[in-house]
């Protein structure tokens, strides 16, 4: 057999080299490429040699209980994590600097630890006099939570192995370092390394773990995606600093529904929940005006009614703004070349700002026709009915395209006191909401009807 040459891989991005280098070319790491050893030569191992152990097969229908969970009494927070924190479950959140991640995760952990749950929160970023205070300002000082300020992987890994907690938040993943991996805290190697440890004591010992990370833009510290892969449930936690509002959002769930989200408004005194998401979106809502339409929307398992508002405005610019707001800035310029290509209504030399209200993120399909309709209302300088609401998908042939969950969305609407609603031709209602509705086939009639363009 040839003798193979050495290769040569790096341990942060995977990619292989030739020859050895001190910075890896593929990511940019510093002394990050390792010699990969060939498999090695145990006698007799391999295909035709020893034979390993039979690994034991089951049905799939075995019956095991499902997997425990605890509720916090946060019905915001407990919908999200899929019912429930899941024991010995692996908990990711992440969120920008300062969108309130500690305080969510303090105020959890006091909720998990009253009603029973043996509950540690070790903070690496804040010293326990903060943190104390923070409960004392929050109301929350009296909570049995076990409080820890640590850096130190090994000293945490033995005080959990030694205490057996039901739960622990590790506040945040990035200052944990551990001593077995030489690079520094922060890195990508040692954030792999936490979340392992971490992740592992979670499965041996039963404990439900919830790691905190912090996105970064400027990739000082290694984010929170290069761990997505090892938790069971990854979470985001999202908001614009100067609005008060706040979702939490599951991206990732093996216990629960994905896209699920939990909505809060900061206060003074903490996180407090909002119970009807669409009341508050929609709070700021005057009387009809051009550029803003009403999409009912679906977050998760739950209806969620918010506002789009565009601006449009002849542009000074060669190649005119287009600034997209909690819409997916894609999907948006897609839809403004439909608008010009099918229905003959062009952008060109217009600047177009398209945003959410309050701060909220839009990442269904579905909003594709009220993104339009604002865009159109917009431009046409024309409200719609201030009762309205509009869902449905756009295809690039300007046909609408219907999406699931009607009833829900339009069930939502007039409970908040809508009575009307436009929809693609093919959505599957009952007509038991006592909605008007109006069911189009393609961008083109919707237009003629509305604004009588195109
Ligand atoms: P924090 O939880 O420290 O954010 P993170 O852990 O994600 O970095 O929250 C920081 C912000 O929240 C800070 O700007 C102050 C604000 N805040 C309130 O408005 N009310 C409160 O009761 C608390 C505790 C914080
Ligand atoms: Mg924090």
């Amino acid at each position: 057999m040839a003798k193979s040459a050495p290769s040569f891989r790096c341990s942060e991005c995977g990619a292989t080299h030739a020859k050895w280098s001190g910075r890896c070319e593929a990511c940019g790491a510093w002394n990050s490429i390792v010699e990969e050893s060939p498999l090695s030569k145990v006698p007799g191992s391999g295909l035709g040699g020893a034979k390993g152990k039979l690994i034991q097969l089951s049905a799939l229908d075995t019956k095991e209980a499902p997997p425990k969970r605890a509720l916090a009494g946060m019905p915001e927070l407990d919908r999200v994590l899929g019912g429930g924190l899941v024991a010995a479950s692996a908990i990711l959140v992440g969120g920008d600097p300062g969108i309130g991640k500690s305080t969510l995760l303090l105020q959890a952990a006091a909720a998990f630890a009253r009603t029973g749950l043996k509950t540690l929160y070790i903070s690496g970023e804040e010293a326990a006099s903060q943190v104390r205070m923070r409960a004392a300002r929050l109301g929350l000082a009296d909570a049995p939570v076990g409080l820890g300020a640590e850096t130190s992987l090994r000293d945490i890994l033995t005080t959990l192995e030694a205490e057996r907690p039901d739960l622990v938040v590790i506040d945040s993943i990035q200052t944990m370092w551990s001593d077995r991996v030489e690079s520094a805290p922060g890195s990508v190697s040692q954030l792999r390394a936490a979340a392992h440890e971490l992740v592992s004591f979670a499965k041996r010992r039963g404990t439900a773990v919830i790691l905190v990370g912090h996105v970064t833009k400027d990739g000082q510290i290694a984010g929170p995606r290069v761990i997505e892969h090892m938790v069971d449930t990854v979470l985001y936690f999202e908001g614009e600093r100067g609005h008060q509002f706040r979702i939490l959002r599951a991206v990732k769930n093996r216990f629960g529904p994905a896209s699920e989200i939990g909505v809060f408004e900061m206060t003074g005194a903490g996180l407090a929940e909002v119970a009807n998401p669409s009341a508050l979106f929609l709070s700021e809502r005057g009387q009809a005006a051009p550029g803003s339409a009403v999409f009912a929307g679906i977050e998760g398992t739950r209806p969620v009614l918010t506002e789009i508002q565009a601006l449009v405005a002849p542009s000074s610019l060669a190649s005119p703004r287009r600034t997209v707001v909690g819409l997916d800035s894609g999907r948006i310029s897609t839809i403004l070349a439909v608008l010009e290509s099918r229905c003959g209504i062009p952008f060109t030399g217009l600047d177009v700002f398209l945003n959410v209200a309050g701060g909220m993120k839009v990442i269904e399909p579905a909003a594709d026709l009220a993104a339009a309709a604002a865009l159109l209302s917009a431009r046409e300088d024309t409200a719609l009915p201030a009762d309205m609401v509009i869902f449905g998908e756009i295809s690039l042939s300007g046909a609408l395209r219907p999406v699931g969950q009607a009833e829900n969305r339009l069930k939502e609407a007039a409970k908040l006191g809508f009575s009307q609603a436009i929809a693609p031709t093919g959505t599957k209602t009952d007509g038991t909401t006592g909605m008007s509705m109006r069911k189009l086939g393609d961008l083109v009639t919707f237009t003629g009807e509305m604004f009588g363009a195109g």
